[in-house]
């Protein structure tokens, strides 16, 4: 295979002459050419340009590229990549396919980057190589080079390695170990010295899928997964969810208005037992109502005593169990002492808003910081037109505000914290 990259700084690319990249080309397997974009420009200067349209920095010229591709051979029809932040992203798959060319011309960007019409008149796939920005391509390039030319026949000395990394099968690898058995009191697990092949392959299994249940959740879905697999996450699962530790708040008083002033809200029925019922289904710790209005208190009060202590516990013992979690509190303050004093310690307060803020969380991210976390969560939600922004202040998080088709967003608060608890407590 051969792999000709062109780029601004060819001196960056030193580390491709050692190690497996060194020996795949004296064994002849891989030709890496570098080529200076700059002597194919008519002034060595001006290889690249300020911006159309405005914007700062600079952008690589067409000609000295395609110059430069031309003079290397290349023809139309040929594979060319490009190395771009806003490229789709570099995979495994992409590695696997690339390395069954003969030939590969890689455009390393500088600056800002490269004159779109390079991609359009060469067809090149643009690509990634991760969600940050570096300051050239140099180093994608000699990534996708490396993940490449690793897979060329003959260019690692055990084949059976490529067999068992990560991505192979779509799982991470498991963790692995090297002499000595002990080292600074931690010894290597003990399954590994069994002997017993079988034993040892279906551990390493279950590892890679820890790892990659963990680490890269995305990637199970995109996996066929045996029973035995599907029995492992399910355990899992049910590990991690014991600890997913969290509770419900509806707040009534403070909440915003239509015109934006402070007001207190009247509870609703429906509200209570809904909510009531998803915080059971969802294994919610406990579901607090936050309600100063002494009426209202008494109200609510009566409601969950009928449910819980009255007619209604005998008839829909169901219904109990979801309105034993319910407690109706004077404020947010009070709710958290609460929780406090069950778990021994302050929970997270996340708050949520139909607005977007600056700083606000995703729902995966509180998702895996929920089940990996010991700390309680309380999930804050407001009735009225939502929590007042001087509330919101005082949260842990705020969480990403849930977004419809179009400009229509009016969700009932049990509807949001129907939504967010099912985006947030994963099946
Ligand atoms: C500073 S970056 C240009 C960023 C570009 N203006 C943008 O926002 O998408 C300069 C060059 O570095 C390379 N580069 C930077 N980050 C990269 C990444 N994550 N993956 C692949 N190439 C990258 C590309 O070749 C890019 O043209």
């Amino acid at each position: 295979m051969r792999i000709d990259i062109f780029t601004l700084f060819p001196g960056m690319f030193a580390p491709m002459s050692e190690s497996i990249m060194k020996r795949a080309c004296e064994k002849g397997l891989a030709e890496i050419n570098i080529h200076n974009i700059r002597d194919y420009a008519k002034d060595p200067h001006l290889a690249d340009d300020i911006l159309y349209g405005g914007g700062a920095g600079m952008v690589l010229k067409p000609e000295p590229v395609m110059n430069a591709l031309r003079a290397q051979g290349y023809q139309k029809g040929d594979t060319v990549i490009i190395t771009s932040p806003a490229g789709r992203p570099f995979r495994q798959e992409d590695a696997a396919a690339l390395s069954r060319e003969r030939r590969i011309f890689m455009i390393a960007g500088h600056y800002e980057g490269l004159d779109q019409r390079v991609a359009e008149l060469t067809g090149a796939a643009e690509y990634s190589i991760g969600d940050y920005v570096l300051t050239g391509g140099e180093l994608p390039a000699m990534v996708m080079t490396d993940s490449i030319v690793r897979l060329l026949d003959g260019v690692l000395g055990d084949a059976a390695s490529l067999e068992q990394e990560s991505f192979n099968e779509g799982l991470l690898e498991y963790p692995q170990y090297t002499r000595p058995k002990e080292y600074e009191g931690m010894s290597v697990p003990e399954v590994l010295l069994c002997g017993d092949h079988k034993v040892i392959e279906e551990w390493r299994r279950k590892e890679s899928l820890k790892r990659t249940w963990e680490r890269r959740p995305d990637l199970l879905a995109k996996i066929p997964l045996s029973p035995e697999d599907k029995a492992e996450l399910k355990g899992l699962e049910a590990v991690y969810h014991d600890k997913g530790n969290f509770y419900i708040a509806l707040v009534h008083y403070p909440v915003l208005d239509p015109k934006g002033h402070t007001i207190a809200t009247s509870v609703t029925n429906l509200d209570i037992h809904d909510i009531a019922r998803l915080a059971r289904t969802y294994g919610a710790k406990g579901y607090y109502i936050i309600q100063p209005g002494e009426e209202q208190k008494e109200l609510v009060a009566h409601l969950i005593h009928y449910w819980t202590g009255g007619h209604g516990a005998k008839m829909n013992p169901d219904r109990k169990e979801a309105l034993d979690h319910v407690a109706v509190v004077d404020s947010l303050e009070d709710a958290c002492r609460k929780i406090e004093e069950r778990e021994g310690a302050k929970p997270i307060m996340v708050g949520t808003s139909a607005k977007n803020r600056a700083g606000i969380i995703g729902y995966e991210e509180l998702s895996l910081k929920m089940e990996r976390d010991d700390h309680s969560y309380l999930l804050v939600f407001g009735t009225g037109h939502g929590l007042t922004d001087a509330l919101l202040d005082t949260m842990d998080y705020i969480l990403k505000p849930i977004e419809g088709r179009g400009e229509y967003n009016h969700l009932s608060v049990r509807s949001a914290v129907s939504i967010v608890v099912d985006r947030l407590i994963r099946e």
